[in-house]
């Protein structure tokens, strides 16, 4: 039989479609999927959901389930704060991840999902620069947020992992700051924020539809245990030096990163004569609650 080039084409094409619903039916089998419900609600519900890589790469422990739920009525964006290596930019990857996978036609690493219908998915993850193009690292980084930002809709899930962190502490926050505002105020997609500005879960006062989690730990004789399990509020501290040990950091660099440490946290008040110190974190965010709101219309308010 002689096949014409459409035909042999159309055959390829039928057989690559095979292939890939092959390969989900087989993955979904063999490592416990299940079938997401969609529908085209704005809802992002996963129960003990699995990045779908770590928990094949993962040998000595075991992966943690994580639950996700954001939708655009209530619950919009979702801050992320906790400790280095906690497990935020494995959990908002594994949020955007599974999205995608639904999207595909594949089952999904989860206990129940429930993924609705998404525009687009937009990701600003890891710190990376293009130098030959003229880019710095963190130009490259405001260049994919503004995109974001520019393009994203109310139907979009946009997944930012630490933006703001490419600049001085204050120029980073207040972008971070202004960044999530606009997200909630104007674009209205849901969004995942993990960062180390503790400073942010204080949106969570001012923006109705933010809420914060962090990532468990387990403090024990001077050890942090990392428990990897998001649980509501916010979280105050990061233990960079603790990680940084860790990693093999010499001892007598992290002994004077403790010591600067410490000189940083403290501020010396002397208001009524009495030395005293105060932490420099409170006074920042002292200085944050007195933000006025932004001017712009909120035009999700009431939805
Ligand atoms: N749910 C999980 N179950 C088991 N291990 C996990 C889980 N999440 C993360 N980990 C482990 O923790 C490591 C660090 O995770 P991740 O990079 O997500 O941390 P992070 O909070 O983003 O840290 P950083 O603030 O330094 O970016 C991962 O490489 C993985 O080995
Ligand atoms: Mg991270």
């Amino acid at each position: 039989m002689l096949l014409s080039l459409r035909q042999i084409q159309q055959i390829a094409a039928a057989v690559a479609q095979l292939d890939v619903l092959a390969g989900f039916a087989e993955v979904a089998r063999l490592r416990g999927y299940v079938c997401p419900e969609v529908r085209d609600e704005g809802m992002l519900q996963i129960d003990e959901g699995r990045h779908p890589v770590l928990e094949q790469a993962l040998i000595s422990k075991p992966f943690v389930p994580n639950d996700t739920q954001l939708e655009s009525v209530a619950q919009q964006i979702a801050v992320i704060t906790g400790p280095n290596m906690a497990g935020k930019s494995t959990y908002i990857r594994q949020a955007a991840l599974l999205a995608l996978l639904a999207h595909t036609g594949s089952f999904v690493p989860a206990k129940h999902a429930r993924v609705d219908l998404v525009d687009r998915i937009f990701t600003r993850i890891g710190a990376s620069d293009d130098l030959s193009r003229g880019q710095s690292t963190f130009m490259v980084e405001m260049t994919e947020t503004a995109n974001i930002l520019n393009n994203a809709t109310d139907r979009s899930l946009v997944v930012l992992d630490e933006v703001g962190r490419g600049t001085s502490t204050f120029d980073g926050l207040s972008l971070a700051w202004s960044i999530v505002e606009h997200l909630h105020n104007q674009v209205g997609a849901k969004t995942f924020f993990a960062t180390h500005y503790h400073e942010l879960t204080e949106l969570a006062g001012r923006l109705p539809r933010l809420r914060n989690f962090n990532v468990a730990v387990r403090e024990w004789n001077e050890q942090i245990v990392f428990l990897h399990k998001i649980v509501e509020g916010g979280a105050d501290k990061s233990y960079g030096i603790h990680v940084a040990r860790l990693a093999g950091v010499p001892k007598s660099v992290i002994e004077r990163a403790k010591a600067i440490l410490r000189n940083l946290e403290e501020t010396e008040l002397s208001p009524d004569g009495e030395a005293r110190y105060v932490s420099r974190q409170s006074v920042e965010r002292e200085k944050l609650r007195q933000i006025e709101p932004t001017p712009q219309l909120d035009l999700f308010a009431g939805q």
